[in-house]
């Protein structure tokens, strides 16, 4: 099964000059959503995965499957001001100004083992903010895993220090 084909390229989405890369497709097939579960578990390291981190909010989509698959809990990192309890806080840019992320300070407990999701890595500012809110509480990050990698955005030269794992790479 190639699960490239259930990503669409939608043009100058959300801007002009920009191709977004739509998964939708691919949450509609249930045969795509298996495999696509599947390969993120080959592709770990190993399975001795305490939490795993989504990002809101088109990391959640896979993130609670593999939390699932792993018997692990899942945490939420939300933009500012969707998390009611005390949180870590970490700014990041955008490629015109800046946006935020937090994590709940008492979701991960120090030393625990973690695995970072999101769908998209592109340039990669929102998976460093996320492991900053990792390390932040004390996790020790497994792997960064993505649907999509954006390869010629660079982000894994980002993510060096860690263990960067992609489904489907557009060069
Ligand atoms: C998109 C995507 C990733 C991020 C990748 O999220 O889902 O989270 O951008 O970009 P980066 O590597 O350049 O940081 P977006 O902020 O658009 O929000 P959404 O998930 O709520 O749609
Ligand atoms: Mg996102």
């Amino acid at each position: 099964m190639e699960l490239k084909s259930f990503v669409r390229d939608i043009p100058d989405f959300p801007k002009k000059g920009v191709s977004y890369k739509d998964i939708t497709p691919l949450l509609l097939d249930p045969e795509a959503m298996h495999r696509a579960v599947s390969l993120f578990l080959e592709n770990l390291p190993h399975r001795n995965i305490d939490k795993v981190v989504g990002i809101e909010s088109r990391g959640f989509f896979f993130a609670t499957l593999l939390a699932e698959k792993l018997n692990a809990g899942f945490i939420p990192v939300r933009k500012p001001g969707k998390l009611p309890h005390r949180t870590h806080t970490e700014d990041y840019d955008l490629e015109y100004g800046s946006d935020t992320l937090e994590i709940h300070e008492d979701a991960i407990q120090p030393g625990e083992k973690v695995l970072l999701h999101d769908d998209v890595l592109a340039t990669g500012g929102t998976a460093v903010a996320t492991c900053k809110l990792i390390e932040k509480c004390g996790g020790e990050i497994v792997q960064c895993n993505f649907l999509v990698e954006l390869e010629f955005l660079k982000g894994v030269e980002k993510l060096k220090n860690y263990n960067v794992s992609s489904l489907l790479k557009y060069s």
